[in-house]
């Protein structure tokens, strides 16, 4: 069966290393707007995913879930980062690049993201919903 955490921990390693080659990427300006954009892309479609498994997790904790309010909102705040990025680097300036510190603190806010569902939400996640309810969520996150 699919499972929906192994699905988006899958999502995570690729976004970490995506983070890690933009932080590489420090002169190629090119290169990072094209990471930035893949970056972008993959963000939204794995915060899609993962909104359906917080979804489901809110049914089965009650008034528990609603913590997962503020990583609702960190998914708001990581795309408007992301997106303010590109805006920069597609600015007037063709040389414009990114604040090498503004990359760091992005890559770091979304370290601590991914720490704080890897370590609580996903656990919750297979403890507390059934083996059904795991596979529909995990349908459902494939099919967005
Ligand atoms: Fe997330
Ligand atoms: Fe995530």
């Amino acid at each position: 069966m699919d499972d929906p955490v192994s699905l988006l921990k899958n999502d995570h390693a690729v976004l970490l290393g995506q983070l890690a080659l933009l932080e590489q990427q420090v002169e190629n300006k090119e290169t990072r707007l094209a990471l930035l954009q893949a970056l972008m892309r993959d963000c939204r479609v794995h915060f899609r995913r993962e909104q359906v498994l917080f979804e489901g997790l809110r049914t089965a904790l009650g008034s528990g879930g609603q913590s997962l309010d503020s990583l609702v909102q960190e998914h708001r705040e990581l795309e408007e980062k992301i997106v303010k990025l590109m805006e920069a680097m597609q600015g007037t300036c063709q040389h414009t690049i990114p604040d090498p510190e503004e990359i760091h603190t992005l890559i770091g806010q979304f370290q601590t993201h991914i720490r704080h569902e890897e370590t609580v939400v996903f656990v919750l996640a297979g403890t507390r919903l059934t083996l059904a309810e795991r596979q529909n969520i995990a349908n459902q996150m494939l099919m967005r």
